[in-house]
């Protein structure tokens, strides 16, 4: 069995940038609301033209850099998104095309704000068996185009951002790497988090009705979401320290979905670290789903706060509900 390894970095955001007061224009809201409730100060929005797999083409660029790896040398690509540039086929068919691939294995995830820590967990057993030696990993999300820009879903629509991140994952040679993953989902709740249409579940596709209740656009509950993610966090933030034999004073950096930092505060709390442990960028980006946590990675990565020997544990909770960890060895 093989260690797999993280061994570059990337993201992407649209130029665009939105600060909260730019919302006005759509909707009734204030800078203080948004700030006070969830953290967030602006977010940046891919123009009419960009799509996911440019933020995500973007982004893979970067991560190939770092781990100086060139296009022919990636043996599979995964994209986390809820965000596909057309119904189908995935957004990791258009990023294989848009790099220049040919005939590698490619597919998408669709389990939101968790779908980065799936994919980081796949792409960690086809390293593990020896299958694949060079994943390419994204997060995309373009979630700007179907957001409510209005009073109504004006709940959402202040929290989320466009964006992408990337990894590259390799084996490694030594003892740093993916030390677990840990992957978990409960449909039960489904609703309180969701995007009904367009969908085949009944009369859910695009049709007069779908359009004028808005359907088109997701839903959320938000007080259930909050308090299942402060549950859900610390959880499975705990399975990954058991599974390792780690007290969370050995980790360096929890990287968990930026979600809300209120989410992030309570979250810290309940595992009886500061904030300087629970990384947050959120005030930048808002919540870009499977693009959070690998922007969010890089970022900390670049700004010196992951060396060498680290222990940090990736954390993620969102739509589904879903929910899943990594614990890595830097
Ligand atoms: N601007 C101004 N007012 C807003 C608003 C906005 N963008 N969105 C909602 N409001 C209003 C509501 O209409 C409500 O008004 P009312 O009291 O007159 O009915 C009031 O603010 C309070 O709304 P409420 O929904 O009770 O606020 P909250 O304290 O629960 O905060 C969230 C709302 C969304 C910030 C909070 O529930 C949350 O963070 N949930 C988790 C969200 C999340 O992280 N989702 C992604 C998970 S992956």
């Amino acid at each position: 069995m093989y260690r797999s390894k993280i061994t570059g970095l990337g993201f992407h955001v649209p130029d665009r940038i939105l600060k909260n007061d730019d919302l006005k224009q759509w909707m009734d809201t204030s800078d203080e609301w948004i700030r006070e409730r969830s953290g967030i100060q602006e977010r940046h929005w891919v123009s009419e033209k960009e799509a996911a797999s440019d933020l995500a083409l973007a982004a893979s660029k970067k991560a190939m850099i770092m781990a100086g790896v060139g296009a022919d040398e990636i043996d599979l690509v995964i994209v986390a998104t809820i965000s596909s540039d057309y119904f189908f086929p995935g957004v990791a068919n258009q990023l294989q095309s848009k790099l220049g691939l040919r005939t590698v294995g490619t597919f998408d995830i669709k389990v939101a704000c968790s779908a980065f820590v799936y994919g980081l967990s796949i792409a960690d057993q086809f390293i593990k068996t020896g299958q694949h030696k060079t994943i390419l990993i994204v997060g995309a999300e373009a979630q700007s185009k179907y957001i409510d820009l209005t009073t109504r879903g004006r709940d959402m629509g202040v929290l989320f951002g466009d964006g992408a991140g990337a990894a590259i994952l390799q084996q490694s040679g030594d003892e740093s790497g993916i030390l677990s993953t840990h992957i978990h989902s409960d449909g039960a709740d489904m609703k309180n988090l969701w995007m009904e249409a367009p969908g085949t579940s009944g009369n859910n596709w695009m049709n007069r009705e779908t359009l004028k209740n808005g359907l088109h656009h997701p839903y959320m509950n938000g007080r259930e979401v909050f308090r299942n993610a402060v549950r859900r966090f610390p959880e499975v933030i705990h399975e990954a320290l058991e599974e390792n034999n780690l007290s969370i004073e050995d980790i360096k950096l929890v990287i968990p979905h930026q979600a809300n930092y209120r989410i992030s505060q309570a979250v810290a709390k309940r595992l009886g670290v500061g904030m300087d442990v629970v990384y947050s960028n959120i005030h930048k980006y808002g919540n870009t789903t499977a693009a959070s946590i690998p922007i969010a990675l890089t970022e900390a990565h670049a700004e010196g706060r992951i060396e060498r020997g680290d222990h940090i544990i990736l954390a993620a909770f969102g739509a589904g509900y879903s929910w899943a960890s990594a614990a890595i060895r830097w």
